[in-house]
């Protein structure tokens, strides 16, 4: 499917650089988002930094990137961040306050201010995770943000007739959260660490190009399903 207009946010590694890259490759305007930049230089590209962590700076950005934009036919919210692997009565509301700000608040800040500037979007993919179901040991903050990132997408749903917008778990990839994850992270006081570990390096756990082509030809495949709806694509049949 063709996209001709695409918001990314997150679009500086990982999975939202992988799709910039390749929507970009298939003739794609792509208004990207991220504190570091998209690396990639292409006419079609079309970036600001911004740190989603900062809510009083979200608007004003998207403000300056969507200037000349009255229509998106797809938005991938992906910027995410992990937090740290760790029981939930040692995590303090600071760190819990952060990763909401970033997984959860500023897409609602997005969305939003697509809302208010009249932006018609005909798809948005939340980019969630199988941690915000699962409920697994140490996976606090991140866990609960995703979570209520399910229950956001649910709720714009109403709210947003002429969009279909869903939440979708892109399953494990070979990112720059794994090198956390696969490494540093205690894998003996929070087991569900091994599966990961087991993963990294095989089929189950693309790089970020191979999950963003099997996302990119799913998303075709969403607009058949429930708008506000949750999937996670390892478990989602094809149709
Ligand atoms: N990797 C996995 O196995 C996995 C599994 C399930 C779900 N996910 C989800 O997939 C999405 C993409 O993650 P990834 O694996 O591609 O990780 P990644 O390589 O760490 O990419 C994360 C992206 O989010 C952006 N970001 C983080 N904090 C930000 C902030 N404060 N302001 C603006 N942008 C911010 C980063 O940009 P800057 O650092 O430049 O700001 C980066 O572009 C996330 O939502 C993640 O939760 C990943």
């Amino acid at each position: 499917m063709h996209y001709p207009r695409v918001l990314i946010t997150g679009n500086s590694s990982g999975l939202g650089l992988s799709l910039t890259g390749k929507l970009l490759e298939h003739g794609s305007e792509v208004y990207g988002l991220s504190r570091r930049g998209c690396p990639l230089t292409h006419e079609g590209l079309h970036d600001i930094h911004c740190d989603l962590a900062d809510r009083h700076a979200i608007q004003p950005a998207l403000d300056k990137l969507l200037a000349d934009v009255s229509s998106l036919d797809l938005v991938v919210l992906n910027a995410g961040t992990l937090g740290k692997i760790q029981a939930l009565h040692e995590t303090p509301l600071e760190s819990l306050d952060e990763i909401m700000q970033i997984n959860v608040w500023a897409n609602k800040t997005l969305i939003d201010s697509l809302i208010t500037r009249s932006i018609h979007c005909r798809q948005i993919v939340l980019i969630s995770s199988g941690a915000g179901v699962r409920g697994n040991a140490g996976w606090g903050g991140y866990a609960l943000s995703k979570a209520a990132l399910n229950m956001l997408t649910q709720l714009y749903a109403h709210e947003l007739p002429e969009t279909q917008i869903n939440a979708l778990a892109p399953g494990l990839m070979d990112t720059a959260m794994q090198d956390y994850l696969c490494g540093e992270a205690d894998s003996g006081q929070f087991p569900s660490l091994q599966r990961l570990k087991a993963a990294r390096g095989t089929d189950n756990m693309p790089d970020a190009d191979g999950a963003a082509g099997i996302l990119l030809s799913r998303f075709p495949d969403l607009l058949q399903e429930p708008t506000g709806s949750f999937r996670d694509i390892r478990t989602w049949p094809q149709p």
